[in-house]
């Protein structure tokens, strides 16, 4: 059994890491997850689990913990309705060269569909060539599937038929299910693991950047510096988009609202 005590020191542990808050009422879901892994490495109990990630004595150990208490769904072109914007936006006026950020990438869909948008746009001359797409996340194992750039033919279910046809490959036999992105829109985003939570290194500023649904995690003091950080990598006039489930933006970035998750910063 989990006792309180081991659980308010995981959800210490993973709130000092990397920001995570683990609220009581999230007890039986940690218990949950944490259990199977257990069972799985055959350990006696959550103390012993503990014991195993306190101090990051085994990191790797450490990196599965975070990953199996925090979700990776995602897909391409998901909340369409920034995409629409971002293309709206981005044809307005002399075609510009895109530095683009989606800083909590998870398996890649995001970073890829701006890609794929990009390329699209470069195609009919509203875009300059020399775009560029940063992806990170705190997570190894799934930037480690990211870079394969091979996804379940169900998570690009938002592409359209002309999208797909364009970008992708489908698979056939083995890979029967599976669809790989063509070479074009896979090589123009580049990987990289930042933890949103410690000292934000990347190479800015952006015209556009995607943080969504990953506030979700924090709170509400995290989350506020965590904006912060990011959004200070904003070229004014630049595109910011949360998920349009994560409530309304505070900053000290001066950011005004577009629409519903979507803001710009103000020259
Ligand atoms: C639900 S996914 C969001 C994926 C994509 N942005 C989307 O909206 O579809 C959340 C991602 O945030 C990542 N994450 C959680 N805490 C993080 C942190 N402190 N720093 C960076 N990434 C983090 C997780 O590993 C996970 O891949």
């Amino acid at each position: 059994m989990l006792s309180d005590d081991t659980f308010g020191e995981i959800a210490a542990l993973m709130h000092g890491a990397v920001g995570l808050s683990l609220p009581p009422h999230k007890k039986a879901l940690v218990a949950s997850r944490l259990g199977q892994r257990i069972q799985r490495l055959g350990l006696s109990g959550y103390e012993a689990y503990l014991a195993r990630i306190r101090g990051r004595a085994d990191a790797d150990e450490f990196q599965v913990a975070v990953d199996l208490l925090t979700t990776h769904e995602t897909y391409f072109f998901r909340e369409r309705r920034h995409f629409d914007l971002l293309e709206r936006e981005l044809s307005s006026g002399p075609p510009r060269s895109i530095a683009a950020w989606s800083a909590a990438c998870s398996y890649g869909d995001e970073a890829y569909s701006i890609a794929m948008l990009l390329t699209d746009l470069e195609m009919q001359g509203r875009t300059r060539p020399g775009w560029s797409v940063l992806a990170t996340d705190i997570s190894d194992q799934v930037l480690r599937e990211a870079r394969e750039a091979v996804f379940p033919a169900e998570r690009l279910r938002e592409l359209t038929p002309q999208q797909l046809k364009r970008h992708c490959l489908r698979g056939e036999g083995e890979a029967e299910g599976q669809v790989a992105l063509r070479d074009e829109v896979a090589s123009r985003v580049a990987f990289g693991r930042l933890n949103l939570c410690e000292t934000i290194d990347v190479p800015g500023p952006f015209d556009v950047i995607f943080l969504r649904n990953v506030l979700i995690y924090f709170d509400a003091p995290t989350k506020a510096a965590v904006v912060d950080a990011v959004a200070a990598q904003l070229r004014p006039g630049g595109l910011f988009f949360i998920g349009t489930a994560e409530g309304r933006l505070s900053s000290c970035v001066p950011l005004q609202p577009l629409g519903p998750g979507a803001y710009r910063r103000a020259a």
